[in-house]
């Protein structure tokens, strides 16, 4: 049984003090919903909104990490930071990450690595851009990020693993994939695991879909019987919006 999971990517938004009035009208408002709910705010309010979770159902996640446990990377965050602070989740390859911050597939499989090693729940998230779909490689590109992403992990536990399927040309542009276009792509990402990790595995594995995900949406996507869940952007910063969506 996959359990639904939404997730709230909060990028680069909210200080620690508005976060925690977030988390406070979440946890007010969210109370119903046979989802898993994890919201993903910026590393310096993890630890105000992990107290402000306290006792609630929802979940923290980080939105990146580096894959080394430790050394000279100026700037950057270790799992084992992120472990000691019983952070749960770790979104990885987003695409903003590899746009601005040039990650690539192998980087990206590094950071998997080091995520399932400490026991951190890794939510990779893969897709095509506009010009890759519109020249009609989007299965190519998705393949070769579940394949590259996934390489050489089998001595790990990867049944914590979560993807996320979304089409750059959807994220923050208010133009959501079609609830079947979702669909098919998110049943070709299930193939690809089944061939990268073996179909029992795969069948258990959540795939959720990102991009311009709002209220208004979230029920048709959650009727597609390949889409497990959702990674909302924009609309996880308002607490009545994101509460709608996760009580779908
Ligand atoms: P969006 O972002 O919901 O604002 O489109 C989704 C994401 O980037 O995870």
């Amino acid at each position: 049984m996959r359990v639904p999971m939404i997730a709230g990517n909060w990028k680069m938004n909210k200080t620690p003090e508005e976060a925690v009035v977030l988390v406070n009208e979440l946890k007010g408002l969210i109370q119903n919903t046979s989802a898993e709910v994890v919201i993903c705010p910026t590393f310096v309010a993890l630890g105000d909104v992990l107290k402000a979770t306290e006792g609630s159902s929802i979940k923290v996640g980080a939105q990146n990490m580096h894959h080394q446990d430790s050394g000279a990377f100026t700037g950057e965050i270790s799992p084992v930071f992120l472990k000691a602070m019983n952070i749960e989740y770790v979104i990885l390859g987003h695409s903003e990450r590899r746009q601005y911050f040039f990650e690539g597939n192998n980087e990206i499989n590094k950071k998997l690595a080091a995520a399932l090693k400490h026991g951190l729940k890794p939510i990779l998230c893969v897709g095509e851009t506009l010009e890759q779909r519109e020249q009609g490689t989007t299965y190519d590109v998705i393949k070769e990020q579940i394949q590259k992403c996934l390489e050489n992990l089998q001595e790990f536990n990867l049944e914590e693993l979560i993807v996320a399927y979304e089409p750059v040309w959807a994220i923050g542009t208010g133009r959501t994939a079609t609830k079947e276009d979702a669909n098919e792509v998110i049943g070709f990402i299930r193939q690809q695991l089944i061939e990268v990790l073996g179909e029992k595995l795969s069948l258990n594995t959540r795939i959720l879909y990102g991009g311009s995900v709002k209220s208004s949406n979230i029920r048709e996507l959650m009727d597609m019987p390949e889409i497990d869940g959702a990674l909302v952007g924009g609309a996880s910063l308002d607490a009545l919006e994101f509460s709608k969506i996760a009580c779908y």
